[in-house]
């Protein structure tokens, strides 16, 4: 019989007749700043906005945002745990752009385009795979390190010696953390530190999930036809709620108590749960504990933290109006043979399950969007004080298409 159960900063211990099982972590606020509670401002001065609607469906605009933004900002290619060996790779493509993701023999990670620089096609066909040691394009039989090192060329003594000296397949930044792998197109000697862009918020608040511990449950993804900007606006807000996601008037009335951060380019949202709601006038107040804690980190990364599990949106444009979008499911590991694990695990499993048709319910707003996207009708977007997430990102998008 448990007779305690003990949040501690790192685990949950359950106290069973004087025996210690760790079972899962438990993220806790510990020293971290409130986030929520009477000392938090929650809604920064902003005020309600107005916004021009072509952002979505403008092709020059986006290809502004392929180079300034998708270009130079750091983006999530993949989980760690999906590269663990030497050798083994992943790819990442969108926004026309094609990397792949090589684990070195000393537990690095390199990453460069997949593209040959002879004549220009993929160089590694397969999208996942393990065990390389070398990577030959399948044209001409061109072959590269798993560095992208160019280290072998056939006939080599056709070309112009100074055409095929000291060239490989183009770098890609590439950094680990909370278990992610993030890619930054911009290059090794250009890309801007990757925590520095999480920002210590972010990597200290979402930072106490332990993300680096979880283990892929689940990645679904979609092929939806509208612009990647609308899928992360619809993160950005906590209006729709009540009406696309018909949630019980408790909840609506929890989210009137949500607060609202700007961090750099990023956000931090936090909803506390109903059932807390009279703990919010408490200093104290544990926001990990006691809310869904929601970080968009720019251009394209969204993370939805309950305690017990999270899920990362990830829309990844295509074009000016197509969207790869990702959803993955991040559970902590366990043993199914431990009850207290089992039961963990059935109640995250039931916890997602209705997560997933709340996402479908935002994938069909998708839908409708779809039908409007180009329609003359569609002009601006009228903001509240509450979606006010929209507009500052929309601005941060502004300045860098024209920086
Ligand atoms: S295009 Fe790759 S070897 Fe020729
Ligand atoms: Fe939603």
């Amino acid at each position: 019989m448990v007779v305690a159960v003990v949040a501690t900063s790192v685990f949950l211990v359950e106290i069973e007749q004087g025996n210690e099982v760790t079972v899962v972590h438990i993220p806790v606020r510990g020293e971290l700043p409130a986030r929520l509670g009477p000392s938090v401002k929650a809604l920064p001065e902003y005020g309600p906005s107005v916004m021009d609607a072509s952002v979505y469906r403008d092709p020059t605009r986006f290809e502004l945002e392929r180079e300034r933004v998708l270009g130079r900002h750091w983006m999530l290619a993949g989980r760690s745990e999906q590269v663990q060996g030497s050798g083994d790779w992943i790819t990442y493509e969108g926004h026309d752009e094609c990397i792949v993701v090589v684990r070195q023999a000393d537990g690095s990670l390199s990453a460069f385009h997949n593209v040959c620089r002879h004549r220009g096609p993929a160089i590694v066909a397969e999208k996942t795979g393990c065990g390389a040691r070398r990577f030959s394009c399948p044209y001409h039989g061109w072959v590269y390190d798993t560095q992208g090192k160019l280290v072998g060329i056939p006939e080599r003594e056709d070309f112009g010696n100074d055409h095929v000296t000291d060239i490989g397949a183009i770098p890609v930044a590439v950094g680990e953390w909370g278990g992610w792998i993030w890619i930054n197109l911009a290059g090794p000697d250009k890309a801007v530190p990757l925590l520095e862009s999480i920002g210590p918020d972010i990597s200290n608040d979402l930072g106490a999930f332990k993300m680096e511990d979880m283990i892929l449950h689940e990645v679904i993804e979609w092929d939806v036809p509208i612009n990647y900007k609308a899928i992360i606006d619809g993160f950005n807000e906590i209006y729709h709620v009540t009406e696309l996601h018909h949630s019980p008037p408790e909840f609506t009335k929890a989210t009137r108590f949500a607060s609202f951060h700007v961090t750099g380019d990023n956000f931090m949202c936090f909803v506390p749960r109903p059932v807390s709601l009279d703990e919010l006038n408490s200093e104290s107040y544990d926001h990990h504990r006691n809310s869904i804690c929601h970080y968009v980190v720019f251009p394209n990364t969204v993370f939805n933290c309950n305690p017990e599990h999270l899920q990362v949106f990830q829309p990844i444009p295509l074009g000016v109006d197509r969207t790869k979008f990702l959803c993955w499911e991040l559970i902590y590991p366990g043993d199914m043979n431990d009850p207290e694990y089992a039961s963990y695990y059935k109640k995250t499993m039931a916890h997602w399950e209705v997560l997933k048709g709340v996402v479908g319910e935002d994938i069909s707003i998708y839908d409708q969007m779809t039908r409007t996207k180009k329609s003359s009708a569609f002009n601006q977007q009228i903001l509240s004080e509450r979606e006010f997430k929209i507009a500052i990102y929309h601005e941060n998008m502004d300045r860098k298409i024209r920086d």
